[in-house]
């Protein structure tokens, strides 16, 4: 029986073709390859996946960002990239867009850089709460207002390594944070 609110929104076949899709489309939009600035830690795997099945030159960096958590002030930066940006174009590859604030901090940090274009790619789009308008240039799912796990994305660091994308009740996560180590890991 499948775990309380549980439910997968993406099969690793889907997520296949997914990534499959959205490289296509960066491959052919940049002619003279492209830098990706990658935000730790939930875009990992498709980064991995996307970078592979993408034809074109790429250099890959990471960053990483304070959660943004309400009344805690800005988010800021807890590791920035090494690459000079000028004159290059410059894609950001994140694992969701939720409240959109990670981007909108991400366009206008980078944006100062001089880079030739910057634009955002991201697996999931959750456009449901939106704080900051961001525009999404490569989508790879757009979802509703639903916390999602696996495939990068966790709950309390558990669950990344997931090979399915799919749903998860945060209360149930909240009483026990291992309620859905059986049915994602057949442990
Ligand atoms: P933002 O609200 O658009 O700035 O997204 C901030 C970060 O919150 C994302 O990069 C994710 O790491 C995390 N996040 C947002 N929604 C979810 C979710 O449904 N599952 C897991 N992580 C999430």
């Amino acid at each position: 029986m499948a775990a309380e609110g549980l439910e997968v929104l993406l099969e690793t076949e889907e997520i296949d073709a997914i990534v499959d899709r959205v490289a296509g489309e960066i491959s052919e939009r940049y002619d003279d390859g492209v830098v990706l600035v990658a935000v730790l830690r939930g875009s990992v795997p498709f980064l991995a996946d996307l970078v592979r099945a993408m034809s074109i030159r790429s250099v890959v960096d990471f960053v990483a960002i304070t959660p943004y958590t309400p009344g805690t002030g800005r988010v800021r930066f807890l590791m920035d990239i090494t690459t000079d940006l000028t004159d290059r174009d410059v894609l950001v590859v994140e694992d969701i867009v939720d409240t959109g604030l990670t981007s909108a901090f991400l366009l206008g940090e980078l944006s100062r850089r001089q880079p030739e274009s910057l634009s955002i790619c991201t697996f999931v789009d959750r456009p449901a709460r939106r704080v900051v308008p961001v525009d999404l240039d490569h989508v790879g799912i757009q979802i509703p207002d639903e916390f999602v796990i696996g495939y990068g994305l966790d709950h309390k660091g558990r669950y990344r390594n997931v090979r399915v994308l799919a749903t998860a009740d945060t209360a149930v996560l909240e009483r026990d944070p291992d309620a859905y180590v059986q049915e994602l890991y057949g442990a």
